[in-house]
């Protein structure tokens, strides 16, 4: 009796324990490099397991991920990033290269565990050089758990990963912009969806201008063949969207079809209907859209580039209606993507992004304020970006175990300027063009309320300043406003929204303008905070945060191979 009571208690345990107990989803990947036809023309690229892009995780709220990577590469390391995830109490599974680990040597792997703690549309990507544009990202969409319902309907749903494609290595292109002069990379030459594209043979060919498109013979077989969207009438549909371009913005349209935008970068957001949406790179969103349309024909999906002059054809699929084949071509060209430098337009549209009602808001103070003036700089010959007159190089030895096991001479001890000189002239090119490098980093009280005011300023020469789509790690902030011209202290702050400001993890600088950004620095850890064009960011466009490193928990010894981490093991320091 007392035997079959205790064997009843311990199963009732064994049940507690299973419900409580996260599921834990296993992936085994190798990251390698691969001959593909992407846009029907061959290229050398970045894939994972044979699949470029990588594959689509898809996961439930509270889930652990564990991602045991392989470094399959012959001759360089290797590291993803989970985009959008946060990554609380796991700061080391960040992914960034010389920040939160040390990139995975050759034959090597890492084991990548978080939590996936928010429903949304997320993405991973290379963070370690130039992978990115090389071709290492791939989906992750995190869904509610069965039961729950997201606070819109929709009968089934799409994912559509964007792109930018180039022909020149992204070797190349590194070293390009590594070189005095710089060599710029231009624009791409495709664009991608889903990693599909047709270079120099838009399907529109028939519609469009074709002295820019002149043949379309599809010779990369399926592995260009657009992935259409098929679709049953008068059903509504989610479609995720995510970019992770290396430098194009890009603005996604489907003739004859509003699109309700429902979700930004893992947030709900007041839902407003639109007919084409603008997306930078490091942005999600999410749209809703009914298939209310006559069922009798299909629709062009495009991509097209907007805010800098483009030189790419447009991106292309095609919206199926299941009631006819999805071989018959739409009668009608496919959208014209809004003119490239309409400004006004896209911050239009970006400011009807505000939050649903009822989510949370903004703390009404700040407790610290970082003012960063974004330039284009040179430093002897070469060509940088610098944020407060200093240019982002990494060290050798990533930070976070640097900073946790507090070693000397890692990088610079003196934090970079909290500010710029405030009679900086932000509408013309630089008095003193030259710039200086550094790796120091801001360093945040734990739970302090940090506001990030990003001003943009004139490009290096002639008239112009570009878009820089800013991406935070570890955290959602709210954005709090865009402002034209220079930001003025004690004035702009009255504009800003502390009433229905979106939380993101990724924000837009216009041209010649401001915008100001809040969040809580309540994840221990180290984060960058970067510009998300690739080049911009290889270039030293980014900053570095940390935050409660003491409370960090135990750095798995697979993230401290490198640089001086590697000698805590020698001397026995590391716990
Ligand atoms: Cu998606 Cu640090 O980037
Ligand atoms: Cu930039």
């Amino acid at each position: 009796m007392r035997l079959l009571k205790g064997v009843f208690v311990w199963c009732i345990w064994l049940l507690f324990l299973l419900s409580v107990e996260a599921r834990v989803r296993h992936y085994n990947w190798n990251v390698e490099y691969m001959i593909r036809k992407p846009d029907c023309l061959e290229h050398v690229i970045m894939g994972i397991n044979g699949e470029f892009p990588g594959p689509t995780i898809r996961a439930e709220v509270g889930d652990i991920l564990h991602i045991k990577l392989t470094n399959k590469l012959d001759t360089e390391g290797t590291v993803i990033h989970w985009h959008g995830i946060r990554q609380i109490g796991t700061p080391w599974a960040d992914g960034t290269a010389a920040i939160s680990q040390c990139a995975i040597n050759p034959g090597e792997s890492f084991h990548y565990r978080f939590h996936v703690d928010k429903a949304g549309t997320y993405f991973y990507h290379g963070h370690y050089g130039m992978q990115r544009a090389a071709g290492l990202y791939g989906s992750l969409i995190v869904t509610l758990p069965k039961g729950q319902n997201e606070p819109f309907h929709y009968d089934a749903e799409f994912n559509l990963l964007l792109s930018d494609l180039w022909h020149t290595s992204s070797l190349q292109q590194q070293v390009g912009l590594s070189s005095a002069p710089m060599r710029w990379i231009g624009e791409p030459q495709s664009l991608l969806i889903n990693g599909r594209g047709q270079f120099n043979c838009s399907l529109a060919a028939k519609y469009g201008n074709t002295t820019l498109l002149p043949q379309c013979n599809f010779k990369g077989g399926e592995e260009c063949a657009p992935k259409i969207l098929h679709v049953e009438p008068n059903k509504t549909y989610r479609i995720r969207i995510a970019s992770t371009t290396s430098l194009a913005s890009l603005n996604l349209a489907i003739s004859n079809h509003k699109l309700i935008v429902v979700e930004a970068d893992g947030n709900y957001i007041h839902p407003f209907s639109v007919d084409d949406i603008d997306i930078y790179s490091g942005e999600t969103y999410s749209v809703l859209l009914t298939t209310d349309q006559n069922p009798n024909k299909n629709y062009w999906l495009s991509i097209g580039v907007r805010g800098r002059k483009p030189n790419t054809p447009q991106g292309l699929t095609i919206l199926n209606y299941k009631t006819i084949s999805a071989s018959v071509f739409p009668t009608s060209p496919p959208p014209i993507t809004p003119l490239w430098n309409d400004f006004n337009r896209s911050k239009a549209f970006t400011k009807q992004i505000i939050s649903k009602m009822g989510t949370p808001q903004p703390p009404k103070t700040s407790d610290r304020r970082i003012l960063l003036l974004n330039t284009q700089n040179k430093l002897e010959g070469f060509t940088k970006w610098a944020i407060n007159n200093v240019s982002l190089t990494l060290p050798i030895t990533p930070y976070l175990g640097s900073i946790k096991y507090k070693l000397n001479n890692t990088f610079d001890k003196t934090a970079p300027p909290d500010t710029f000189p405030m009679d900086y002239d932000i509408f013309n090119s630089p008095v003193n063009p030259n710039t200086t490098t550094g790796n120091g980093v801001y360093t945040f009280e734990l739970n302090e309320i940090v506001d990030v005011i990003l001003q943009n300023a004139n490009q290096l020469t002639g008239n112009g300043s570009e878009i820089h789509p800013y991406h935070l790690h570890g955290h959602d902030f709210w954005v709090l406003g865009y402002g034209d011209g220079k930001f003025e202290p004690g004035v702009d702050e009255k504009k800003f929204n502390l009433t229905r400001a979106p939380l993101r993890n990724t924000a837009v600088i216009f041209p010649y303008g401001w915008t100001a950004l809040r969040f809580k620095a309540d994840n221990p850890g180290v984060w960058a905070f970067h510009c998300h064009i690739e080049p911009h960011l290889h270039m030293g466009m980014g900053v570095i945060f940390a935050e409660g490193v003491h409370k960090v928990g135990t750095i798995p010894t697979d993230a401290l191979t490198c640089g001086l981490t590697a000698t805590l093991f020698l001397n026995g320091t590391h716990p």
